[in-house]
This record gives structure tokens, sequence and C-alpha cells, in this order.
């Protein structure tokens, strides 16, 4: 995944994270950002801030890309931590965040979220607890072809999220998708039953979700106020 993604990122970043467009000028690819997150974020602020002041907030992005929505988020919210699996996308994504010193960029393994930490450190050497308040993904899991890699993500995300927190994201729901484990652009589809499993095992409370069938499925889970440890 890692040598795709990187090859895809070294050829045309901008076209592999956003497909609409061949050519994307800075600024309407930024832009484009903006617009999804006010399509997706700003419309459900009663739920992604559950009556925080957005900038008291940590939230986390997965599969930054080249920061195109990264930086509309570190714009709105406190503290941004994002982590992408291809290192020429999380270079060009610090290069777009450059003057967002409230933005953290991380590489990570693909897999998990064990590179998200704080830079901070109290008075005797140990690294504060990160506590996240939203976590978002979009166009990630419609490409990662294996479910155990998806469902350990969303384990992780419920170790690292307040409880009551939201983790909002999208994966594909289309069932006509061939998946091949060896293909990193078709991701593997969940019925609303699957998701709702999933969510019920990570921790989670599925209580929205928005899209069964087609290619942009979108699931809110919410972690679970009594949930044990789900961490990994
Ligand atoms: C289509 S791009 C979307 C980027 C960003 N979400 C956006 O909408 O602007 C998909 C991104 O997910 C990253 N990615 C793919 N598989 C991943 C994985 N297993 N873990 C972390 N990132 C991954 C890729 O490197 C790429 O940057």
């Amino acid at each position: 995944m890692r040598r795709d993604w990187d090859k895809r990122a070294r050829e045309n970043a901008r076209h592999y994270v956003a497909t609409g467009k061949e050519q994307w000028s800075e600024e309407e690819f930024y832009r484009s950002g903006q617009i999804t997150v006010e399509e997706f974020i700003l419309t459900d602020l009663v739920n992604v801030c559950q009556g925080k002041d957005p900038k008291d907030m940590k939230v986390l992005e997965i599969g930054c890309g080249a920061g195109r929505i990264t930086r509309a988020l570190a714009g709105f919210f406190g503290e941004v931590y994002a982590v992408d699996i291809s290192r020429e996308m999380v270079r060009q994504a610090r290069t777009a965040l450059r003057q967002f010193p409230n933005a953290h960029v991380f590489r990570n393994s693909g897999k998990d979220l064990s590179v998200v930490r704080t830079n901070w450190w109290n008075r005797f050497g140990i690294g504060e607890r990160l506590q996240l308040d939203f976590a978002f993904s979009i166009i990630v899991f419609q490409h990662i072809p294996s479910r155990e890699i998806i469902e350990n993500y969303v384990r992780e995300v419920n170790r690292l999220l307040r409880p009551g927190a939201l983790f909002k994201f999208q994966v594909q729901g289309s069932p006509r998708v061939v998946v091949k484990a060896e293909d990193s652009w078709v991701g593997v589809p969940f019925t609303e039953h699957e998701a709702r499993e999933m969510a019920d095992r990570c921790g989670f409370e599925m209580r929205y979700e928005d899209g069964a069938g087609e290619q942009y499925y979108w699931l809110w889970f919410f972690k679970k106020k009594d949930a044990g440890s789900f961490g990994g």
C-alpha cells in the first residue's frame, strides 16, 4: 500500500487524492477541502462538537493525503493530528500546513495509530496522554482492501477518543466492487449489518449511517461511555 501511494503521490498527488480533476491549482485543491469540511463537519456540529468550543478540541484525520482537508480542519479546530501511510503525501501535507503550528502530521504503519502522540511532557517526564474529541476520515477506507486493517483503525480510534465522542468516517458501501488483496485502490465494502457489528466489537454505538449500498457510505460511531479497553 505504501509503495503504491508513494508512487501516486510523486506522479500527481492532488489528482490521486481527489480524482475529480487531473490538474488542480493549489487554490482550488485546498478550497475543495474547505468545501468537504463545510459539507460533512460544519453541518453536523451538534454531533461533532457536542457543545465544546472547536478551538478547545483535539481532532484526528486518518489518511490526510496532501493535507487538502487537514488545512481546513486546522483553521477550525484547536489541535489537529493527521496520519497517512505515504511518506510523500506526508511531506506534501507538512508543506501545506507549515503556517499551522496546531497541525501535527505523522506517517503511520498503514494499520494503527501508535505514532499519534502529544509533544507535551509532565514534570516527571511522562508523555501527556492524548485524548481526542473527534475523528474523521474520507476517501481512505474505500481504498483499503482489508477488513482487518479497517477494523483495527476503528479499534485504535476508540482507544484515543474520549467517551461519547464521534468518529465520522466513510467506507465503501457498494457490493459490486471487486476487491483483491494486492490492489490498493479498491477497498472492502460494508453492509449496514457489518458496520453495526464492527461498531459493537470496537466499543462504539453506530447511531447513524447514510448511503448504504453506495460508494460513499457514511458512518457515525460514538464511543460508548462505558466502553472498556478496546485498544491494541
Ligand atoms: C484518495 S486519498 C484522500 C486523502 C484525503 N482523505 C482527502 O480526501 O484529501 C487517500 C489517502 O489515504 C492514504 N492511505 C491509503 N491507505 C492507507 C492506510 N492503510 N493507512 C493510512 N493512510 C492510507 C493514501 O496514502 C492517500 O493519501
